[in-house]
């Protein structure tokens, strides 16, 4: 496995490269569920490569950028295991240099669910993946389900820019309790752990009433909010039954329905969400 810091040792790797290119962009801090993109993009490609950067711009100023867990040296011994064959670890200079001045925005759905709270998070991802995209040329990049905006953001990007690359979407993995695995998880101390998985309870529950033919999405919205606020560790931001493409609000859920939410345990802010009907 190679790793390699800049982008032009990035550029000449993939210039060596024969054969289709899987690309798993990555925060760093892996879990099972970053593991299962590689394997997915072990399946369908000859070579991964991921990447591992902690993209400042993503963050607000009151997020948690500089407390986001790190662990180059676990992650780097994680990809080796899973046979990638290139890693790149670009600093925050190598990527944004002085005077760096660009950006990539996706509008519309950037501004709803996520993008309400979080001003300009979506402007940070899009930037870096396109940037991420032009130096790692992949045939296929491989996102996790558990970020359903950012995958509907990225697609559209791709789409809207003529970028040429197939996006492929990897289901959620979650712990046998039902909480999304996230690299978040680690700031839960122990008792906000045992409140944690009531995000995948409301999730269920709609899923449940759902199929029973509740098809009001109020009142879907109403069964998650109700069972969450009963969690003292929870507090809701949003409980959201919208359209998987436009992210618009649903009145009804005639065909398909992305029901997500973001609920704040503790100090730690967690999202998840289900598909219903897809
Ligand atoms: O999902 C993430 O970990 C990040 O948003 C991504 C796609 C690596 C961009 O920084």
């Amino acid at each position: 496995m190679k790793v390699v810091e800049t982008i032009a040792a990035m550029k000449a790797e993939r210039g060596k490269l024969a054969g289709s290119v899987g690309f798993v962009p990555t925060m760093g801090y892996l879990h099972e569920g970053h593991l299962a993109l590689v394997r997915h993009a072990r399946t369908e490609t000859l070579t991964v490569i991921a990447s591992i950067f902690v993209n400042p711009t993503q963050f607000g100023p009151q997020e948690d950028f500089a407390t986001y867990p790190r662990d180059p040296e676990r992650d780097l011994a994680l990809l080796e295991k899973e046979n990638v064959g290139v890693v790149f670890m670009p600093s925050a200079q190598e990527m944004y240099p002085q005077g760096f001045s660009s950006s990539v925005a996706v509008e519309g759905i950037t501004e709803r669910l996520e993008g309400k709270p979080r001003p300009g998070h979506f402007m940070g991802v899009t930037t870096v993946v396109a940037k991420l995209f032009n130096i790692v040329q992949p045939d296929r990049a491989y996102f996790g389900q558990k970020d359903a905006q950012q995958l509907a953001v990225i697609r559209k990007m791709v789409s809207d820019l003529n970028m040429n690359l197939e996006i492929v979407a990897v289901p959620t993995v979650r712990e046998p309790d039902g909480l999304a695995m996230s690299s978040r998880n680690t700031h839960l101390s122990p008792e906000e752990r045992k409140a944690a998985p009531v995000l995948w309870k409301a999730l269920c529950l709609a899923r449940g009433h759902w199929e029973n033919g509740e098809k009001d999405a109020a009142r879907l919205r109403q069964e998650m909010t109700t069972l969450i606020e009963r969690e003292p560790f929870a507090q809701i931001e949003y409980v959201s039954v919208a359209d998987p493409e436009t992210l618009e609000e649903l009145e009804k859920v005639d065909s398909q329905a992305l029901v997500s939410l973001a609920v704040r345990i503790g100090g730690t802010r967690l999202i998840d969400n289900t598909m219903l009907g897809g």
